[in-house]
């Protein structure tokens, strides 16, 4: 039984005897670190107990105190409304370090039920931007995956890509009517540039649409061959040009769902709503009129019976329930701009009486700005992801090559990356993810302060001290004396158990980033106040710094970023 656990089987004994009903786990969560050490190791704050007990907390902390065998802890004060208990640091710090050096990898491993579920994010469109908001989603996806396998979940990633509607139509209209000259590039910078020019150009001309739509028509009907073989051929190079995205991403998905795949589908359903009275005709299109749910009128086909986004989302639905049957949830990350979308396609679904309707949920998160304003692949006043890793390896082999002059090319290259995705990822994990952010590259790159590299330094600090003491980590974990930042430390490092279980519950990685932080911050503290070669407690001290790099480590894995043993 660990110092919590005890505390716990504590304080529940004397409830009972108080008639208080306050389940384990209750009490546990309810259950602080005082801010400061001389108010103890643990607190439990008697606030709860104020509706069973009727008095006032100060009063009720007095008493149950009073009521609290001593064995086992140091001491037991209160001070108002808390009561605080003081374990054997020794004794605790000893027992969590041999914890987190027997469970390496599985620390904080919460023991929960396992169910299958489908995550879709990331979401790129063929021939269009691969761009700083996909990079967003990407990073969220990813973690929010590993969180839920961590926790004992069966994930499937999906990816949903479109692939077909008016914004490729507008792309392979322009690019044969103005760039047909040019040479077909598996280049997402080319790719995304030729929907821009489109755009511009039909700003400037609205009659230029008719053709558009034209095309549009063609692509849904494969009618025009040439135009048929164009697409197939631009919507590989788009797809190919992702590959490598991922690859530097770390993220890998189980299936890759398309918009063509789901058209011909979603425009049955549609027909069959319009059969059933579910949707019906306005000037020629088929719409879902939501209104009297306060969600506005959604519409499925348009007038010349083309299918949109909305009736391909209802295919969509359908078909993740018939690839995985024993599907138990069906998660979409998509940006809050969908927000109103996302709940049009379920209020239908549920309209149509489809039972897996309530097994669909939305992550929304916000936007990423830059500095400058607004993105849009629209006008191309967007960072693409190619340009955006440039700029951050430059500075990161910049950074490397500052500390060590003769680092090898490809070693610069392969840390430069894991540097440079660190800085990214964490930047777009750090903040509560419905939250828009404007992304700065230089604050995210920097080697100091809430940054991704900041805590790749730490972690390649600690990895370098074990490295120096060439020493085998000794079973014996004597503990001569503890120190005011060791205990802080080893505190720290019992906490991450209940940080990945509140992110779990809450689908939430910032909790994790700002964990991760912190945890880094005070192993800095750490570090510069207790020397640890041949410090008098050197072995403890080396235990420590392997317990430390594990959680780290785990935190990190956790948010999809990699640690480096050398900055
Ligand atoms: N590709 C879409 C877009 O760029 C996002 C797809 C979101 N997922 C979905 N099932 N609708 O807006």
């Amino acid at each position: 039984m660990n110092e919590k656990e005890q505390i716990v089987k504590s304080l529940k004994k004397v409830f009972l005897k108080n008639k208080i009903n306050l389940k384990d786990e209750k009490i546990e969560n309810l259950i602080e670190i005082p801010p400061s050490q001389e108010m103890g190791d643990f607190a439990f704050p008697c606030f709860v107990l104020a509706k069973f007990m009727k008095k006032n907390p100060k009063d009720i902390a007095i008493q149950i105190r009073g009521d609290i065998d001593n064995k086992g802890f140091e001491d037991i004060q209160t001070s108002g409304a808390y009561i605080n208990f003081f374990v054997n640091r020794k004794k605790f710090a000893w027992q969590l370090v041999k914890q987190i050096l027997d469970e390496k990898e599985s620390f904080g491993k919460p023991e929960l039920e396992s169910e299958k579920v489908m995550v879709e994010f990331s979401q790129p469109n063929t021939h269009k931007a691969f761009h700083v908001g996909h990079i967003r989603g990407t990073s969220l996806g990813e973690s929010i995956s590993r969180i839920l396998e961590f926790a004992g979940n069966k994930v499937i990633r999906a990816n949903y890509s479109g692939d077909t509607g008016m914004h490729i139509a507008k792309w392979i209209w322009c690019y044969k009517k103005y760039h047909s000259k040019q040479k077909l590039k598996k280049d997402e910078s080319w790719i995304a540039s030729i929907y821009v020019d489109a755009v511009k150009r039909l700003a400037k001309n609205e009659k230029l649409q008719e053709q558009v739509e034209e095309i549009n028509r063609k692509i849904e009907n494969k009618s025009d061959k040439k135009i048929n073989e164009l697409w197939k051929k631009t919507r590989s190079l788009s797809i190919e040009s992702w590959k490598k995205i991922y690859e530097q991403l770390n993220t890998f998905f189980d299936v890759h769902y398309f918009e063509s795949e789901v058209e011909q589908k979603g425009k049955e359903i549609a027909e069959e709503l319009l059969k059933n009275n579910i949707a019906k005709k306005s000037d020629g299109a088929v719409i879902m009129d939501l209104q009297e749910y306060k969600l506005g009128v959604w519409v499925l086909l348009r007038k010349d019976n083309t299918v949109l986004y909305s009736a391909k989302d209802l295919a969509l639905a359908e078909k993740k329930f018939i690839d995985f049957p024993d599907l138990q949830k069906s998660l979409y990350l998509i940006a809050n701009e969908q927000d109103l979308h996302f709940k049009q396609l379920v209020k239908t679904l549920e309209l149509a009486k489809l039972n897996y309707a309530d097994k669909l949920q939305h992550f929304s998160y916000g936007m990423v700005r830059l500095p400058t304003g607004k993105m849009s692949s629209r006008t191309g006043e967007n960072i693409l992801y190619s340009y955006f890793i440039d700029e951050m390896m430059k500075y990161a082999k910049k950074e490397i090559k500052k500390r060590e002059p003769k680092v090898s090319k490809k070693e610069l290259e392969k840390r430069a990356l894991k540097i440079s995705i660190a800085a990214i990822k964490y930047s777009m994990l750090k903040q509560g993810a419905s939250r828009n952010i404007i992304f700065n590259s230089k604050d995210a790159l920097n080697f100091e302060g809430d940054t991704g590299p900041y805590i790749l330094y730490t972690y390649a600090r600690a990895s370098s001290i074990l490295k120096k003491a060439k020493k085998k980590l000794s079973e014996n974990l004597e503990i001569k004396n503890l120190e005011e930042k060791e205990i802080e430390l080893t505190k720290k490092l019992s906490q991450f158990p209940e940080v990945v279980l509140d992110a779990y519950k809450n689908y939430n990685p910032s909790m994790i980033a700002n964990y991760s932080y912190q945890l880094a911050q005070i192993f800095n503290e750490f570090y510069h106040s207790c020397p640890v070669i041949n410090s008098d407690n050197e072995s403890f001290r080396l235990s420590l710094l392997e317990a430390f790099r594990y959680v780290l480590k785990n935190s990190l894995n956790l948010l999809g970023i990699d640690t480096i043993e050398k900055m």
